[in-house]
Formats: structure tokens, sequence, C-alpha cells
């Protein structure tokens, strides 16, 4: 086996930057190995225009240390009051990629996310028309459904109702986190493809609940048993273009999630890359993951792939920083509790 590996630069199918100066913190920790990435509209108050799309990419843009380079791809927060008109504006000018849906109440700051789905109807449509894809939050809210539940459930009761509802409409099942979701994806056309972050093909629930409560591997969808994590590691290394890299990766300050209402989300931006080559060299499946990382998204999303590349090189345990500053905050990187032996060397 070698120890060098040369791929496409990668991108990220699902990030959260935020804004301001935690947005400075995190931004150069993608933009050193990543050439894109699909950006989160999660902010308070949420990315739901056109307008706010644009003054979000230049704040990013603005972020961006000098030697690097990053192309921002934007995305539109579903709402009930979404206009249809400004969606396809924003798509036809090249400013969003994407639009997506959180249920209301879903996760971190969805509360203008999505509670009646017959209020969408148009803004779906049109999207249909236009090609441009939902991205889905894919957690169903109703409190008589278990938390471990709520993914599977979602897709009975409204992924595939709005997918039946919709012909056309190019959807992407965020983050997933079952074997039910993996399925489902697997027997979909090429209208539908779903990401993987990084965190759920190394963590299932026991890292969060077993020796003590553990918040940052608290994220949503939470993690499953082991069975589900073998059903993501099995899809991420499958080499079926379905199935690609969206970190979700979400920064929060400790002092968020150490606490008795932690938030959700784990921070894998700064070592995402040394863990996935890990993760797939331990699955006998270095040779997949230039597709995960680089070549199923731009696939999906009709985008060129990346010209240039990156090169992973193996030795002794790369080390990361545990936590970056942001002001007087620290932020906690994700941690896969076991030694990291590549790292991007060029
Ligand atoms: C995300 C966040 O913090 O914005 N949290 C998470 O656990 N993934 C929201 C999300 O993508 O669900
Ligand atoms: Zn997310």
């Amino acid at each position: 086996m070698s120890d060098s590996l040369t791929i496409r630069r990668p991108d990220d199918w699902h990030l959260h930057l935020r804004d301001g100066a935690m947005m400075q913190a995190v931004l150069p920790e993608t933009a050193r190995h990543f050439a894109r990435a699909i950006i989160m509209p999660n902010l308070m108050p949420p990315v739901v225009t056109g307008a706010d799309a644009a003054v979000y990419r230049d704040r990013i843009l603005a972020a961006l240390p000098a030697d690097m380079s990053f192309q921002p791809l934007m995305t539109l927060y579903l709402t009930e009051n979404t206009d249809p008109d400004d969606l396809a504006a924003a798509h036809a000018s090249g400013l969003i990629t994407a639009v997506k849906l959180y249920p209301a109440g879903a996760t971190t700051n969805s509360a203008s996310g999505v509670a009646n789905f017959d209020n969408v109807r148009a803004a779906l449509e049109r999207m249909a028309e236009i090609g441009l894809p939902l991205c889905v939050h894919g957690e169903v809210t109703a409190p008589d459904i278990d938390i471990f539940d709520r993914e599977a459930v979602f897709i009975d009761r409204v992924l595939d109702p709005i997918r039946q509802a919709t012909p056309g409409l190019r959807v992407v099942m965020e983050h997933i986190t079952t074997s039910d979701a993996v399925a489902y994806a697997r027997e979909a056309g090429d209208d539908l493809s779903a990401t993987i972050t990084t965190h759920h093909l190394v963590i299932n629930r026991n890292h969060i609940l077993v020796g003590g409560i553990r918040p940052h591997y608290y994220c949503l969808p939470v993690a499953k048993r082991e069975s589900h994590r073998l059903a993501l590691l099995a899809a991420a290394t499958s080499g079926d273009p379905r199935f690609f890299l969206g970190t979700d990766s979400a920064p929060h300050p400790d002092t968020a999630k150490i606490a008795p209402c932690g938030c959700a989300g784990c921070f894998t931006a700064p070592n995402t890359m040394s863990i996935l080559a890990e993760v797939f060299e331990n699955a006998d499946a270095l040779d997949k993951l230039e597709g995960f990382t680089s070549l199923h998204g731009p696939r999906f999303y009709r985008l060129p792939v990346n010209t240039d590349t990156i090169t992973l090189t193996k030795g002794a345990p790369a080390n990361y920083p545990k936590t970056i500053a942001v002001n007087d905050e620290q932020i906690t990187v994700f941690d896969p509790e076991f030694p990291l032996h590549w790292r991007v060397s060029g």
C-alpha cells in the first residue's frame, strides 16, 4: 500500500460557516483543503432571500485569507413565505446552488422552517421545473416520534410523498444516519443523492452516552446504533455516486455545547480529510476516497470537478489542535479517538 495519495481537491456539500468572528476563525479550516462548500443558511436570522444570500456570500469572501481560494455555494432557507420568483432569480443569476428544507424545530436555528408542506408546494414545483436541488434535513419533529426514529419516519411520511407529488424535484438527503436512508437512496433514480458526514462514519450512539454524557459527540441527526454506522460506511466506500461528503461541520462555542441544554453539532473541518483517509484505508477502500470527496458531489450538482489536487501522505500520527479560539471562547475540534496517520501535505 502506497504512503501517498493524490486526489482531486475535495468539496464539502454541507457546511456551517456561521458569521462574524466565528466565521473568521473557522473558514480557513475548510478553505485550506476544500475548493467549494454548500453553505448552510441557518444564521440568526436565516438567509431566506436572494438579497440575504448575496450579502452573506460577500461577507464570506471578505473573511477569506488573501492566500486562500474558496468558492461558497450559497443556499436559501426555505420558509412558508419563500417567493418562488425570488428563488428562480437567485438560481438564474448563479447566486444560489440549492435550497435548504428544515422541518420547523428539527435542529439548531430551524424555528423558521416548514411546518405545513402545502405552503411550499409552489416553491418546490418551481425548483423541479428549473432543476434547483432541495437539500433536506430529514427528520420529523412530532413529539411522539422517538429521536432515534425521526429520520426513518421522515422518509415515509414526508420525503417520499414530496417526491411523488413533485416529479423531477432533485433532492439531497443530507447527513444521513440510518440504513433506512441508505436503502432509500440506493433505490432512487438520478434525481436523488445523499450526503454523509465524517463523524457519522466514526461514531455511534455509545460515543455520546456510554461512560458519561459527551456533548461533543451530540449532533443532529443524532448518531444511531452501530449497525447504522456500518451501513453508512458501506455506502460511502462503495463507489456508488449517489453518496458523497457533506461534513456538516457545525461549530459551537464550548460554553454552548457543555450546558444543561447543549447545542447539536460536531466541528470536523480541521481534521476531516485525515479522518476520512484513515476510515477509508481501514475499510480497504482508499481508492474510493476521491469519488466520495471530490467527484460524486459535482456530478449530482452538475458542476465541473476541481482541476487541482491535494496529496495525502501517511506517517507518524498527525496532531490537530484540540480547540480553536474565537474571541474568549473555545470551539472543540472533533476527536475521532483513534490516531490519524494521513495528513494533507500539499
Ligand atoms: C447544525 C448546526 O449547529 O447548525 N447542527 C448539527 O447538529 N448538525 C444544524 C444541522 O445541520 O442540523
Ligand atoms: Zn448541518
